[in-house]
């Protein structure tokens, strides 16, 4: 029985699961996992389209055997250079020693930077990495026999080498990390076989949270990117670096890029994001949160930024339309955890946000005024006044935290 799948004819998944990592690019968690998608086309010429983590590299090796037996690969195509998709090249090129590198002329000064020159694994004399390679550019076209493929610059989605594969004949795209989505892909691989049609498939909120923490600075570069890939629609299916491989719902996920892009928020709600020492800023929180509720606002993600990774933060401020954020007043700023969300959101550049604020201090108030600060330099306006708590929270401040709620269900 194969154990690798063929997603089209002559086209086969190599790609592997990655079960083990605790955090992504070392900052990201992963509690569903991560797949590194990798593809074989067996054509006249047969072409690999990108690599896999440097864990997985012997299996990438024997699912590739496993399909071609003691055939050569004639092309590697490296759509992007990050090491989790092609660290396993220069184990490719040692098996495989008169296999052609193709990539743009970014693409392979990254492959001379990251990984220099390799060995013969033959046992014949040293063949560097960048010998035998073709330099593609925008728009250039590779004959593999029965089908051609063509090659389409994206830079920076999301590094500036990015570029996408296109193949015609079978309407398929290569897409590299764009439409890419955390997650391992367990059994199926494509988005019917793992029934991404249900709205709770944790795809995704994998997707959004791949998209937030890691693309989301670079919308402008992926609007550009969308417009470039316009004249190739429609496709029958669409192939990521990571998650699922799309067919059916491939236009759902182009929706969910194009609106992530503009940074348009995906539904309506709130995220309440908030540091807390002692629990009087969190008890703030907590009656902003009720009166909200009470205004009828449903989706309310509360975010604790000490036991929340950021990570799911900037997913939920993605999603959702609306952001307050609360924090007590840490040596003269804000409170540490705080400090680094609003620096994240500082480094994505989000336009736009229904925002408030809240905080607290115990003999000299900084937080909301910090909070203020990053509102402006962020071009946001606050919906209402900050809601400001001196040393212990009373039930007092329940009007100030309901004028906030008002002023942020008003403007959602
Ligand atoms: Fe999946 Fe940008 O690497």
């Amino acid at each position: 029985m194969k154990r690798v799948t063929e997603i089209a004819p002559g086209i086969h998944y190599v790609g592997v699961n990655d079960r083990a990592k605790h955090r992504f690019e070392g900052l990201w968690p992963l509690p569903h996992g991560v797949s590194y998608n990798a593809y074989l086309i067996d054509d006249e010429k047969v072409a690999l389209v990108d690599t896999v983590d440097a864990a997985f590299t012997e299996r990438l090796l024997a699912s590739i055997r496993e399909v071609i037996g003691d055939r050569s690969v004639d092309y590697l195509v490296i759509n992007h250079m990050e090491p989790d998709h092609s660290a396993s090249i220069h184990a490719v090129r040692r098996e495989y020693p008169n296999i052609t590198i193709v990539g743009n002329t970014k693409t392979l000064q990254m492959v001379e930077g990251f990984y220099g020159l390799c060995g013969n694994a033959h046992g014949g004399e040293s063949v560097g990495i960048t010998v035998n390679t073709l330099v593609v550019s925008d728009g250039d076209t590779l004959s593999l026999g029965a089908r051609t493929l063509g090659f389409h610059l994206i830079p920076m989605v999301h590094w500036p080498e990015t570029m996408v594969t296109h193949c015609a004949k079978d309407k398929l795209l290569f897409s590299g990390d764009a439409f890419g989505a955390f997650g391992t892909l367990d059994g199926g691989v494509t988005d019917v076989q793992l029934d991404t049609g249900r709205d709770t498939s944790l795809f995704w909120d994998e997707m959004v949270r791949y998209y937030s923490n890691i693309v989301a600075k670079y919308g402008g570069p992926v609007q550009r990117a969308i417009e470039k890939l316009a004249p190739l629609l429609p496709l029958s299916m669409v192939c990521p670096t990571h998650g699922p491989v799309w067919t059916r719902d491939f236009p759902r996920v182009l929706d969910l890029y194009d609106r992530m892009s503009r940074y348009k928020p995906l539904e309506k709600g709130v995220v309440i994001a908030y540091g807390s020492m002692y629990g009087n800023t969190e008890q703030t929180a907590e009656r902003v949160a009720r009166e909200l509720a009470a205004r009828g606002v449903k989706r309310i993600a509360m975010h604790n930024l000490s036991s929340s990774h950021a990570s799911f933060v900037l997913r939920d401020i993605f999603k959702y339309s609306a952001l307050v954020i609360g924090s007590p007043t840490y040596n003269m700023g804000l409170f540490p955890e705080v400090r680094s969300l609003v620096d994240d959101l500082e480094l994505r550049c989000i336009p736009s946000r229904v925002f408030g604020c809240f905080g607290g201090f115990t003999w000299a108030g900084a937080a909301v005024k910090r909070l203020g600060e990053f509102a402006e330099r962020q071009g946001w306006e606050m919906a209402a006044p900050p809601v400001e708590v001196k040393q212990g929270y009373s039930p007092d401040k329940t009007s100030s935290c309901a004028d906030l709620a008002e002023a942020i269900a008003s403007a959602m």
